[in-house]
């Protein structure tokens, strides 16, 4: 393991030459969306330039105690969390009404690892003041190991798989259309879901990693459904920054402090930002709005058969036997 800086440029050009001749010897899927394949690596799925990525993390990311991680399936409501984590964080930086979410994306305030900072680089992170907010999808057991040494938090939300399933299949036929590609077949990539061959999954796998570790160590790294947080925001943002150690106080709950980071991060509020309806996101490959579909708990309703809700439930029924998690 290289926990350093690559001290020249060639240094870095010949440690991420390294990472794509490793992921080119990976095992090789069709991809979803807008790449060809995905590969395996750990047990989990990737596009190959996020999967080189990860490589890099792992190598050089070295976090601090200060650092809050969080960490998501793709679609399970990063966009979200990222900017109540980033308001709740930076309240007394900003106020609500001249706030920097107004202006900028949740993903460009917080960055995922892989897919920002060490998309074909390996940046010098460790000039960043504390403290740090990174997001990421790299399941739990390939984190960086400083991640799991150092007592930096990591927050995990997780969403039903059903609503998961039809939020990425949404997403990606978006990322298809702005690149001219015909939508997916819906069922062909329904059988990938289940088989687990998705971006950053197995789904089920993913969830069961940080679940397992939100019961071994709960000071370290706290477990939220989308769901629980949607029928009960206030009580969910509250024990959230008590978690990472940013607790609301008395005060600012009875000015309502609590209630004016929830408006802002709303979804009704989120989506009809300028920014976010005609942005363009720092991934590429799609505009700000693509993050902005429904927002709701249950649109699954509405696309899938009965035979794909009896698949979906049997498979995480199967899955989370015995782990005490329901979805
Ligand atoms: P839907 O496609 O079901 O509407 P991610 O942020 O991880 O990419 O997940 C995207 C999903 O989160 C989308 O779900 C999107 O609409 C929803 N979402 C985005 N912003 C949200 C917000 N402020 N509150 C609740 N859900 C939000």
């Amino acid at each position: 393991m290289a926990d350093f800086v690559p001290k020249t440029k060639e240094d870095e050009e010949n440690e991420l030459q390294r990472y794509k001749d490793l992921v080119s010897s990976f095992p090789k899927e069709e991809g979803w969306g807008f790449e060809k394949y995905i590969c395996q690596y750990q047990g989990f799925w990737y596009v190959d330039k996020h999967c080189q990525a990860v490589l890099a993390v792992q190598d050089h990311f070295k976090a601090r105690s200060s650092d809050i991680i969080l960490a998501t399936n793709p679609k399970s409501g990063a966009t979200w969390i990222k900017a109540l984590v980033f308001a709740t964080v930076n309240r007394s930086n900003y106020s609500i009404d001249n706030h920097p979410l107004l202006s900028q994306n949740s993903h460009f305030l917080v960055p995922f690892l892989e897919i920002s900072p060490y998309q074909n680089q390996i940046p010098d992170l460790e000039i960043l003041p504390s403290p740090r907010l990174f997001a990421t999808h790299i399941s739990y057991n390939s984190l960086p190991q400083s991640m799991i040494d150092s007592s930096c938090r990591i927050v995990y939300l997780c969403r039903n798989p059903k609503d998961v399933f039809v939020s990425m299949w949404h997403f990606m036929n978006k990322m298809r259309e702005r690149l001219s590609k015909p939508p997916l077949d819906v069922m062909k990539v329904f059988e990938r879901f289940c088989n687990g061959v998705t971006h950053f999954g197995p789904f089920w796998d993913h969830v069961l990693g940080y679940w397992k570790a939100s019961l071994e160590r709960p000071q370290h790294v706290l477990f939220i459904k989308y769901e629980d947080f949607k029928a009960d925001p206030g009580f969910h943002l509250k024990r959230l920054a008590q978690f990472m150690g940013y607790p609301f106080s008395y005060e600012e709950e009875k000015e309502g402090l609590v209630d004016e980071i929830l408006r802002l991060c709303s979804f009704e509020n989120m989506s009809s930002l300028e920014v976010n309806k005609t942005g363009e996101a720092p991934m590429g490959a799609f505009k700000n709005e693509a993050f902005f579909r429904k927002g709701k708990v249950g649109d699954w309703e509405n696309y899938l058969t009965s035979v794909m809700i009896e698949r979906l439930d049997q498979i995480t029924e199967e899955k989370f036997h015995g782990y005490g998690l329901k979805l």
